[in-house]
């Protein structure tokens, strides 16, 4: 594998978007406790902090006026690491069979899974530096991928995150040409015991489960080791590429 050795989390201007969240919070403190001169812009749906800045991720006007105003004060950024993602909600859980397929749970999935990284990409890709190595990183998961469905059920969250497996690998191609210098990925952080995994801790008991400080670990790690040659590809925890 080729590796970029370069630590990206040095004086870095960073988005978090979804900073509330159980791995964007943990972004939020390892980038901070990495280098002090780090600058964490933490983009959140419900302030439970004064520095946070409340957007609606669902209404382009107020992403764009976000992104305005980011730019005004920060100029360019270095890092985006897209955070946000819904595999449950209200008590609502995922498909087990197609005859529990609801719309209702579908949009709301698809809106955090898959609208919002679009939302994402539209107002703050033309933030990412041109001058220097710049990335954008959404959290995906393994269970979009097509290829590795062996087991079927989670039809909204596999079918969101496939979509935006397909919005990774189709930005990536756009900037390849458009900002050479920034990077595209997606990454699986593993299973991680968060808000969103916690009704499942019985059945992941089997599985390796990190805390969110091993996961960012992790990811830090990943982060830092790609070059252009990653850019829109899935990228788990360990560093392996998942075929989509
Ligand atoms: N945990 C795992 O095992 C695991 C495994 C694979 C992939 N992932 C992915 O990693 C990402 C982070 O997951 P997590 O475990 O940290 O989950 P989490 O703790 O539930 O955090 C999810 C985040 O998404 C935000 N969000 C959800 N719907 C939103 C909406 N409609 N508008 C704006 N924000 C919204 C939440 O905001 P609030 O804080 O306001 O609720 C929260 O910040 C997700 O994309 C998830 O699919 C997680």
């Amino acid at each position: 594998m080729k590796t970029d050795t370069k630590n990206k989390f040095q004086n870095a201007k960073v988005v978090v978007v979804g900073a509330t969240g159980g791995i964007g919070s943990a972004f939020v403190k390892k980038i901070k406790q990495l280098d002090t001169n780090n600058i964490v812009i933490e983009i959140v749906r419900k302030k439970t902090q004064d520095h946070q800045i409340e957007v609606d991720m669902l209404d382009e006007e107020s992403m764009a006026k976000c992104a305005q105003d980011i730019q005004k004060q920060y100029g360019t950024i270095d890092i985006i690491l897209n955070t946000v993602g819904l595999l449950h909600s209200d008590g609502a859980m995922p498909e087990r069979a197609y005859k529990e397929i609801n719309q209702d749970f579908l949009q709301k999935t698809f809106e955090a899974n898959t609208f919002i990284p679009f939302m994402v990409s539209k107002y703050f890709v033309p933030l990412l530096s041109k001058e220097n190595t710049s990335l954008i990183a959404f959290m995906s998961a393994r269970i979009g991928s097509i290829s590795d469905n062996n087991l079927g059920g989670w039809y909204s969250y596999r079918a969101s995150k496939a979509a935006l497996n397909m919005l990774i690998k189709t930005l990536s191609i756009e900037l390849s040409y458009k900002n050479k210098n920034a990077i595209c990925i997606g990454l699986h952080p593993g299973t991680v015991k968060t808000n969103l995994s916690d009704p499942f801790s019985e059945k992941i008991k089997a599985y390796k489960v990190f805390s969110k400080e091993e996961s960012i670990d992790y990811l830090i790690e990943q982060i830092n080791r790609v070059d252009h040659t990653f850019s829109g590809k899935l990228i788990d925890w360990k560093g392996d590429i998942i075929p989509y």
